[in-house]
């Protein structure tokens, strides 16, 4: 099927799976996949390794100076600062526990925006996140929002940390889950939401080849490609 040069904003609830469909769509189709939540856990990871925020997720206002000297980026292996691949580090429950807060503040929020739109300037992306259909590209010509039940999004969750070689527990993995939807979903900043003409997509009972073929059925109704 050939998709024309379009993006596509994949948006949902932590652990629906955006990023793993996200991928699959960039690689079916030969789009460059962009990943906004990593930008979100690279400037958390610098804010720790700053001390820019303590142990209560109380920001230091000195981050927003601190992040005009952060070269934060897309590279070879994945999310880096300078010229240190931080993809693993910004992974673990430590970057997890504290990005919501630092993604509520409105300035860190502007210099991700800004990285994504440099990033998709040439077009043909899929994007995922929490507000690419909403606030990053309210235009986008396809937009996706992702849902799936606590308990399928938390094992989700607990089975990636532990083939990472982490030890969580169910029950701290399903609270962190809980808390980030809730932060996520009520600040004031850009909160997580569906945009109006997002295509919605509850993939708990979906193997991943019905969710590709769902996104091959929207795409085509959508822009009225025959195959
Ligand atoms: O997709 P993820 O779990 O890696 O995202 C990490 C955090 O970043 C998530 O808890 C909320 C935030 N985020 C956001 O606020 N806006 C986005 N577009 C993407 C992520």
């Amino acid at each position: 099927m050939q998709v024309p040069d379009i993006i596509i904003a994949v948006d949902g609830y932590s652990s629906t799976g955006k990023s793993t469909l996200a991928k699959l769509i960039a690689k079916e189709f030969g789009f460059l996949y962009l990943d906004s939540g990593a930008m979100y856990r690279g400037v958390t990871l610098f804010a720790q390794e700053n001390g820019l925020i303590d142990k209560d997720s109380v920001i230091s206002p000195k981050l927003e100076k601190a992040l005009e000297g952060l070269d934060l980026y897309f590279g070879q292996d994945g999310t880096y600062i300078g010229d240190r691949c931080i993809e693993k580090l910004i992974r673990t429950m430590g970057v997890s526990s504290q990005v919501s807060p630092i993604s509520a503040v409105p300035y860190v929020r502007n210099f991700v925006d800004d990285r994504l739109h440099d990033m998709a300037k040439a077009g043909r992306v899929v994007m995922d996140g929490r507000d690419i259909g909403t606030t990053v590209f309210p235009n986008a010509e396809l937009k996706i929002f992702m849902v799936a039940s606590d308990q399928v999004r938390a094992q989700r969750r607990f089975d990636e940390l532990v083939a990472k070689g982490e030890n969580p527990s169910f029950d701290e993995v399903l609270a962190n889950l809980k808390e980030r939807d809730y932060i996520d979903s009520h600040r004031e900043a850009s909160p997580l939401s569906r945009a109006a003409d997002a295509y919605v997509m509850d993939n708990s009972d979906m193997t991943i080849k019905e969710e590709l073929e769902w996104v091959r059925g929207v795409i085509q109704g959508k822009l009225g490609i025959l195959e």
